[in-house]
């Protein structure tokens, strides 16, 4: 169980409200989309590969654990009403992305309705623990996992080209997935403009120790893990290309730098 945070420094959790701010009034304006309407669902292809059909599952089976991360989120921000208000907000988009997933996954009749409700009850028979004891190691991992979700995506969809719906739903969650990593990416900035040691430690730990959340907790996770590598989704090599080196270079971290925090 990670700690609750001590209440932030009024300079910082002053600049991290602003940065919610704008991140809220960028979304309001730019990024909402809607579920019924922004998906051409009528032209979903009942005869994609089926292993797309498998990783988009696992997927939702990833999005379907939101009530842990928003719980634990609350539970160690709450008094940061920066971080409090950015995670209801973050709550509400990451909900759409289980929906969407799953609707494709009825509507393009990869799953039927008894396989839906079979996931859930696999999934909700664990509850989902933050790999992490730390607030600021909490941060890092949002930075790290959102970044690595929307490369996900991102390579799915290219797998998707069949499947117009498909294509613009991942496009859709890619867009949201790249929009929290930059926000926690700017989070991480100020707190290391607060205390760079401290929360380099933190982000070594985090970019050492990464792996996609939740799936593993799978009875079939290593299967899964498996079929995600084999559509050359993700594996080590993106993780280290795709996500490793951007986010050292984004935080303007050297390597050598990071090993020493380590
Ligand atoms: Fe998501
Ligand atoms: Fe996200």
């Amino acid at each position: 169980m990670t700690a609750r945070s001590q209440p932030l420094c009024p300079e910082l959790e002053t600049a991290l409200y602003r940065l919610y701010r704008d991140f809220l009034d960028r979304a309001e304006r730019k990024r909402r989309w809607s579920l019924r309407d922004d998906i051409p669902w009528g032209r979903c292809n009942r005869s994609l590969d089926p292993a797309v059909a498998d990783v988009v599952e696992s997927f939702l089976a990833v999005e379907l654990y939101l009530p842990d991360y928003v719980q634990s989120a609350m539970a160690v921000w709450r008094p940061s009403r920066a971080f409090s208000w950015f995670y209801a907000n973050w709550g509400y988009e990451e909900s759409k992305h289980s929906l969407a997933l799953g609707d494709w996954l009825l509507r393009a009749k990869m799953r039927t309705e008894e396989q839906m409700a079979d996931l859930e009850r696999r999934v909700l028979r664990h509850d989902w623990n933050m790999p992490h004891d730390d607030p600021v190691a909490m941060l890092a991992y949002a930075m790290v996992q959102e970044l690595a979700t929307g490369l996900n995506y991102r390579n799915l969809q290219r797998c998707a080209g069949g499947d117009p719906a498909l294509a613009k739903l991942l496009g859709l969650l890619g867009v949201d997935e790249q929009t929290h990593h930059s926000f926690f990416l700017r989070a991480v900035r100020l707190f290391l403009e607060h205390d760079r040691p401290g929360t380099l430690r933190q982000v070594h730990r985090v970019l050492h120790n990464f792996a996609m959340p939740a799936i593993y907790e799978l009875a079939d996770g290593p299967r899964r893990v498996q079929a995600i590598k084999a559509l050359g989704v993700f594996d080590d090599r993106l993780f280290f290309t795709g996500v490793y080196l951007p986010v050292l270079h984004a935080l303007g971290v050297s390597r050598p730098e990071l090993r020493r925090a380590g």
